[in-house]
């Protein structure tokens, strides 16, 4: 099948190369330039693990093709997905603006053809937009087309895994034409017997928003009991460990920490708030889960202050793990940011290592903080360590070198990374979340 991307970012470039090797043809639009050379160069633009290979690959095959016309997208393929931004606006909504020039480009572009195309939106938007694609469309004058829903739910850090063997596919068509094109799209993808899952438009574009508050508030639900179990001397890994085996609840997402982050989560349950206080069906509970998550960040930021008596100006924290998650270099929304600012309001100094997000977290946080090379040389003569991202490469470090380097083996832990047992054995004073802190020499 012959395919054209319009969005050639995390989802985009996934999609575009996931669907190139399994043979399909994909050309890949950006009205970036600068993304556009480098990736027609051979050169990949965002860290997803196990992407490149794929990239490169399809690339060589000439399966796989980039460009910033629009024309050309049209020209190339009858089928069109969309996997442009869809951003939070100032009040709450997800911005729209791309999903709108967009389609009236391709409306002008499509005014007097007869051939057939199908748009398939995998941005995550209101319910409602594939209507509203649709009647630009129709205004435009262009007859002889589909829209669909088909939303994404890629992880950044498994998105390759997560496209190649999905859980689910959720297509929301109105045409038996359009769901016939993307049944045979998406079934080598499903062969292991994971179902491909057709409904209303409607109902796909809830889907995606309802999966994600729901995670959302899972996580958020851990978090406010961590910070019950601080205060009643209770560990919430063991809580954690006890609830997840219940067959009804699951083991995943259930980790608390300093709060969700990341180009989905909290513009998302913000739109579904937005879109049910305007349809008058009030979504109260993510109301909460959105001010428990933010209130999360600012938290911890409290129990570095309350250590050091409410006072950390001249302080100076190494901080290890940046992007809002590890195995992505995704730094949009990621909790550092805020946790770092704060610390940095309240005159501390910082200096970070991330394996990959280092680039992209100076974009938030320009020449504010120093970057360390390695996440050894961030430590010496810091105060403290923070960390707030759990890469692998942080489970098991030389926590001897750890401490010679520190000025007091002190750590914070957003990510519940250690042992307890560990640390104490390790003779470091260790605060984590939602279990009861390890003062060296006291417990
Ligand atoms: N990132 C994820 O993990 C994820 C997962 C599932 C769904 N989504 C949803 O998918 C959508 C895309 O997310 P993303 O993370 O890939 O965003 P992104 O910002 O990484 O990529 C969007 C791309 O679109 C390009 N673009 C913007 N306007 C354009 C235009 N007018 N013409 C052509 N290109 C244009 C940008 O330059 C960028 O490269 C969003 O709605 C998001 O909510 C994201």
């Amino acid at each position: 099948m012959k395919l054209s991307i319009i969005g050639t970012g995390y989802v985009g470039l996934t999609s575009g190369v996931c669907f190139a090797e399994m043979g399909n043809k994909v050309l890949c639009i950006d009205n970036n330039q600068e993304k556009l050379n480098k990736l027609t160069k051979g050169q990949i633009t965002i860290y997803e693990p196990g992407l490149e290979v794929l990239y490169i690959r399809n690339l060589k095959q000439k399966r796989l093709s980039f460009d910033s016309n629009l024309k050309a997208a049209v020209e190339f393929a009858d089928v069109i997905f969309y996997c442009l931004p869809t951003p939070q606006d100032e009040d709450g909504s997800a911005d729209l603006q791309h999903v709108i020039e967009v389609t009236e480009q391709i409306g002008d572009l499509l005014q007097n053809r007869d051939n057939y195309k199908l748009i398939v939106n995998k941005s995550t938007v209101p319910v409602g937009t594939v209507e509203m694609i649709k009647n630009i469309l129709f205004g435009k004058g262009v007859r002889n087309f589909d829209v669909s829903s088909n939303p994404e739910f890629l992880r950044e850090g498994f998105a390759v895994e997560d496209f190649m063997k999905p859980d689910r596919i959720v297509i929301g068509a109105e045409s038996e034409k359009a769901l016939k094109v993307l049944r045979e799209l998406y079934e080598p993808f499903v062969r292991q017997g994971n179902p491909i899952i057709e409904m209303d438009v409607k109902s796909a574009e809830v889907t995606k928003y309802a999966a994600n508050s729901y995670l959302a508030t899972r996580i958020t639900f851990m978090n406010e009991l961590a910070n019950f179990c601080e205060k009643v001397g209770a560990n919430v890994d063991l809580i954690r460990k006890g609830m997840g085996s219940d067959s009804r609840i699951g083991k995943r997402f259930l980790f608390p920490g300093i709060g969700y982050g990341g180009s989905c989560f909290p513009k998302d349950v913000n739109a579904l708030i937005k879109t049910s206080i305007d349809k008058g069906s009030k979504l109260t509970i993510l109301e909460v889960v959105d001010k428990i998550n933010k209130e999360q960040r600012i938290r911890f930021v409290e129990k570095i202050l309350n250590y050091f008596n409410g006072n950390i100006s001249g302080k100076y924290f190494a901080v290890w793990g940046l992007s809002f998650k590890p195995n992505t270099d995704d730094m949009r929304e990621a909790p550092s940011i805020t946790i770092i600012k704060k610390l940095l309001e309240y005159g501390a100094f910082v200096t970070a290592f991330d394996p990959v997000a280092m680039e992209n977290a100076k974009f938030y946080l320009d020449e504010l903080i120093s970057y360390s090379e390695n996440q050894y040389d961030a430590l010496k003569d810091a105060d403290a360590l923070i960390i707030l991202t759990e890469w692998n490469e942080f489970r098991n470090p030389d926590f001897e070198k750890i401490k010679s380097l520190l000025k007091e083996p002190l750590i914070f832990d957003g990510r519940n990374v250690y042992d307890l047992d560990d640390m104490k054995e390790k003779d470091f004073t260790y605060f984590s979340i939602g279990r009861q802190p390890i003062i060296r020499g006291k417990n």
